[in-house]
């Protein structure tokens, strides 16, 4: 199996007449005005992007962490065997088999485990208790026994982490959903190492990746040429291999190689609302959040927070009786209650009578009083949130491209991530924005070749490991 499937993108459908009232055309204009960002204003957030990622280049604690993985050089291709990998951070808790076989080609075989809210957010050793029982049950369940030799695991901890080696980092926080107690200054390796020494589960957690590093990796042992590794899911993230004469700051010594990937940690960029489109809705996300104040360019634009951002921009409209006929529900009216898959789902919907759009909001949110004009509305709404994300997610890219390679060479960029997987034409409007932000680049979208890396966060943290336990061996005294 090849790291790459084919993919059918579902297309966004947009609608420009609504056909409201004045009122309700007036406010459908203020609500335009508030997400629309022009090609000048795309350029303008690139340029404090660039210039932030240089800062968190040269000086620790910066807003832009962009924090060295510690993973070197490149992948020779020739990294083979069996490894585990534990993805922690998405939606779900993942344990996976990957057998690599060189050249990037892999199978993998995994199991999804449900993390409970009381998990996300009480102690973190109840949290790695369970853990260490998912894996336990893991090698059970697909028979591995390794006789006396531990199960080399790499761990995809996708949360800011102080990297001090390629399996050793201090937790900085807590990002998306996630709230344990006891994590934070801690090791996460130590944390999960010991909870499976407790239960005598023979797994050595040879290496720690960021999902970002991992999805770079994953790319890269396909596409040598690949420079980035991006997440547009539950949350944003990217990571981009750098010179190691660009990071000033570092002061780990000598390096077997003049580069590394580094874990950008770019949800946090512009905190200080210095340059973003930041609107009411978007306040109001962010303070009704359990990081308030934090992570603010990852709220404008992954997938956990989008539904939500348009949830606010909806009830606005109700409470103005521009919608719905002043009428909200039990499910609209509650934090996360519009989902951001509805979003999807609206987005794509197509023809004049909007039936799934009406589905989602009658059925799905029982949202009693639904016209067509509220469906035409709503679906407005959604293009306009949606869109804004993915420019944004372009700036971003567009900052990592002009950092990190000379654009007339092109690059691979591996995209791992549910928005950018199935949002509607979420692709399509990066491109676009690319497209704005490189205008002296004739074809810039093949020489920016953007790719799905399914599953890159599993597949690397497998090649980190292999990566880490090369090092291990060829170093037999540390
Ligand atoms: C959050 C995490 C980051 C991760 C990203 C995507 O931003 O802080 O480490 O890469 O989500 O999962």
């Amino acid at each position: 199996m090849a790291s790459q499937t084919q993919r059918k993108v579902p297309v966004a459908h947009t609608i420009t007449n609504i056909g409201g009232t004045p009122p309700q055309e007036a406010m459908v204009d203020k609500i335009v005005q508030a997400f629309t960002i022009t090609p000048e204003y795309l350029e303008q957030i690139t340029q404090h992007f660039l210039s932030e990622m240089r800062k968190g280049l040269n000086q620790e604690d910066q807003t832009i962490a962009m924090i060295p993985s510690f993973v070197e050089g490149r992948l020779t291709g020739e990294e083979i065997g069996q490894f585990l990998a534990l993805d922690l951070g998405g939606t779900n808790l993942r344990v996976v088999l990957v057998d690599l076989q060189g050249r990037g080609n892999f199978t993998t075989k995994s199991t999804k485990y449900k993390v409970s809210e009381h998990l996300k957010t009480g102690d973190v050793k109840e949290l790695y208790n369970f853990i260490a029982d998912c894996i336990d049950s893991f090698l059970t369940e697909h028979n591995l026994d390794y006789g006396t030799a531990d199960i080399h695991l790499g761990y995809t901890f996708s949360f800011p982490v102080y990297q001090s080696k390629i399996n050793r980092g201090l937790q900085k926080q807590w990002t998306k959903g996630f709230n344990c107690s006891g994590a934070i200054g801690k090791d996460p390796v130590i944390l999960l190492q010991d909870a499976l020494a407790k239960k005598h589960v023979p797994v050595l957690v040879s290496a720690l990746v960021n999902d970002t590093v991992g999805t770079l990796l994953s790319n890269a042992y396909s596409k040598p040429e690949t420079n980035a590794g991006i997440i547009l899911g539950t949350g944003s993230n990217g990571a981009y291999i750098e010179k190691m004469s660009n990071i000033r700051k570092w002061t780990g010594g000598a390096t077997s190689s003049d580069e590394m990937i580094i874990n950008m940690e770019f949800g946090a960029f512009d905190n200080e609302r210095v340059i973003l489109p930041v609107t009411p809705w978007d306040n109001k996300l962010d303070r009704e959040s359990i990081n308030p104040h934090k992570q603010i360019f990852e709220k404008m634009i992954s997938g956990m927070y989008l539904g939500e951002i348009a949830r606010n921009v909806l009830l606005e409209l109700v409470d103005r009786t521009l919608l719905f006929e002043g009428y909200s529900s039990k499910e609209l009216n509650s934090q996360w209650g519009f989902e951001t898959t509805y979003m999807s789902t609206i987005e794509a919907d197509q023809g004049d009578s909007l039936k799934n759009t009406h589905r989602v909001l009658a059925s799905s949110l029982n949202i009693p009083n639904v016209s067509e004009v509220d469906c035409r509305i709503v679906k407005r709404v959604c293009d306009l949130v949606g869109t804004r994300a993915a420019r944004l997610a372009a700036a971003a890219i567009a900052g990592i491209v002009r950092q990190s390679s000379s654009v007339q060479d092109g690059c691979d960029i591996g995209i791992d991530g549910s928005l950018y997987e199935f949002y509607p034409s979420f692709e399509q409007r990066i491109e676009q924005g690319l497209t704005e932000l490189f205008p002296d680049v004739p074809d810039i979208n093949k020489k920016i070749r953007l790719g799905l890396a399914k599953d890159g966060s599993g597949v690397g943290a497998a090649l980190c490991a292999c990566v880490a336990k090369k090092m291990a061996e060829s170093k037999p005294s540390q």
